[in-house]
């Protein structure tokens, strides 16, 4: 069963592979031009359900079973910040490394060396069967260096709870079986394998 992602993310896309190696994973832009999806919604959930049904619609393919995922870092000391706009906090266009040493910054501003921190994932599953949303979270603190190389955005800063190093240090499948999109994952392949079962009693 072929499963599109309606992200061009490669960090993401290449985790989402991974996690989910019973399905074929193709990402919507090895289908067709990636075109630009504006995400102005108030939530990671909200964000999602944009980006999947963009996708869904732009595939025109009443088999085609979309999944997005928004997702972002929240820290205490800033107030939840940057959260929904964790991929633009250094401002539009601009690198994971921006973005990166943009909230190291903010942090330090806060005059605290870390912070507890969480990153959320939201995933939203779209088919011909109809729109469902699963949530996942992972929880630990922010650090204001940056270690290790692994991983992609904001993970050489964050140590999940439990660790004491940072995703940029640990091995990927340490992350894949803590992360955000791993747990969201999880239950949205569940979701997936009823969309199965549905079309096989159909
Ligand atoms: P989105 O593509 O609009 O969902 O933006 C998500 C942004 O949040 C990314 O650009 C990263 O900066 C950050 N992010 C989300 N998940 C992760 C992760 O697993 N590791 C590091 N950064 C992440």
């Amino acid at each position: 069963m072929r499963l599109v992602l309606a992200t061009s993310n490669q960090g993401k896309v290449r985790e989402i592979k991974a996690m989910c190696s019973e399905f074929e994973v193709v990402a919507y832009s090895e289908l067709m031009d990636a075109f630009e999806i504006i995400e102005d919604a108030d939530t990671f959930k909200g964000n999602a359900l944009i980006k999947a049904r963009a996708v869904f619609k732009a595939l025109d393919d009443e088999e085609a079973i979309v999944l997005a995922d928004d997702s972002g870092i929240s820290v205490d000391v800033l107030d939840g910040a940057p959260g929904i706009y964790s991929a633009r906090y250094a401002g539009v266009g601009v690198t994971d490394k921006d973005n990166l040493y943009a909230l190291i910054e903010a942090v330090k501003a806060e005059g605290v060396s870390e912070s507890d921190a969480h990153y959320t994932a939201a995933i939203a599953i779209i088919s011909n069967e109809g729109e469902q949303t699963v949530h996942g979270w992972m929880y630990g603190h922010v650090i204001v260096e940056t270690r290790g190389d692994k991983g992609f955005g904001y993970d050489p800063m964050f140590i999940p709870e439990g660790y004491e190093k940072t995703l940029g240090e640990l091995d990927a499948d340490i992350k894949s079986a803590l992360s955000h999109r791993s747990k969201a994952l999880s239950l949205a392949s569940l979701l997936i394998a009823n969309i199965k079962k549905q079309r096989e009693h159909r």
